[in-house]
């Protein structure tokens, strides 16, 4: 047994000359990951359910013809020559999005819709559904993060792994040119990219998301009404929202091209059991 040290715990199992296994992620931080995880796959679903219910996006408090807000819309129309299109407006730029926003489904039966039915639950318009899934998973959802948040706190992860320190801006170009090659040191320890895209997602979008959420409840609005004023207004929040869920799919995808790139079966046995095979030859060569 070696002690060496690593994400999160210090112990290490010597398994060879050049790697070893080391407890990598706590048990809070694995329960926690898993909960958002699934958590996050009902809320996309069934958020876009319930943006679908009115497909439009606006700042500022109300919305309206008279208010002329509207920063995205999803929409079905029909053009000169009788042919119906669904059409995607941002910031008053149309595109021709046929066959998966505004107008998707089988071309003898097309869905007049704003996310096509293999986006949302129920695949069906049903607002009511929609909304029930959603705030189920909504207090999942918030509770993994607040377990997170303190339990992170107090193990002392949130500092030591997650918020970059002076050095790790320092060796962001390095780890960005790392990246680029593809070039990934298996050493325990988050690197700067990992721990600026992590503390964005943890400490950025997730309570910003939970917020605005809170902000479109009109319970929440009558108990803590500055809410809305810190987001200055409904609609906003709910823009706000909308580019916070946009952001996480980003994220989502690149978090699991970067899995699968720096060794799928390593990472997930970390991230499910806690176990972590590092590269000891590395370790020593570049400390992070
Ligand atoms: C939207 C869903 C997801 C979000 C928001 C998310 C977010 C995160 C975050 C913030 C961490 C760092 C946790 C910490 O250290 O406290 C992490 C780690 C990790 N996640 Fe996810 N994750 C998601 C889904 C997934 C999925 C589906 C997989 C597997 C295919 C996965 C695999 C991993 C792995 C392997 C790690 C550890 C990475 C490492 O140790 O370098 N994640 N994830």
């Amino acid at each position: 047994m070696t002690i060496m040290d690593d994400t999160e715990s210090r112990s290490a199992q010597e398994t060879s000359d050049d790697d070893a296994v080391i407890y990598r992620h706590r048990i809070a931080t694995r329960v926690t990951h898993w909960t958002w995880a699934i958590a996050l796959f009902f809320l996309l679903l069934s958020g876009l359910q319930i943006f679908n219910a009115h497909p439009e996006l606006y700042i500022g408090k109300q919305s309206g013809f008279e208010f002329e807000n509207s920063v995205l819309s999803v929409r079905a129309l029909q053009a000169a020559d009788g042919t119906v299109g669904g059409y995607t407006t941002v910031l008053g730029h149309s595109f021709n999005t046929t066959g998966v926003l505004g107008v998707s489904g089988p071309a003898d039966n097309p869905s007049y819709r704003g996310f096509p039915a293999w986006a949302t639950l129920p695949s069906y318009q049903d607002l009511s559904t929609g909304r029930v899934v959603h705030f189920f998973f909504a207090w999942f959802f918030v509770a993994a993060f607040l377990v997170w948040f303190v339990s992170s706190l107090i193990s002392g992860h949130l500092k030591r792994d997650i918020l970059p320190s002076i050095a790790d801006i320092k060796a962001l170009p390095a780890s960005i040119a790392d990246h680029l090659r593809f070039r990934f040191h298996h050493d325990g320890r988050y690197n700067g990219l990992q721990k600026l895209a992590y503390a964005g997602v943890l400490l950025v979008i997730f309570p910003l998301i939970i917020a605005t959420g809170l902000t479109m409840s009109p319970g929440m609005n009558a108990a803590w009404p500055w809410l809305l004023d810190i987001f200055g207004g409904r609609q906003t929040a709910r823009t706000i929202h909308f580019l916070c869920m946009a952001a996480l799919v980003v994220f989502f995808l690149i978090h699991i091209f970067m899995v699968l790139a720096a060794g799928p079966l390593n990472e997930m046995r970390s991230i499910i059991t806690g176990w972590y095979r590092t590269d000891k030859k590395n370790n020593e060569e570049r400390p992070v």
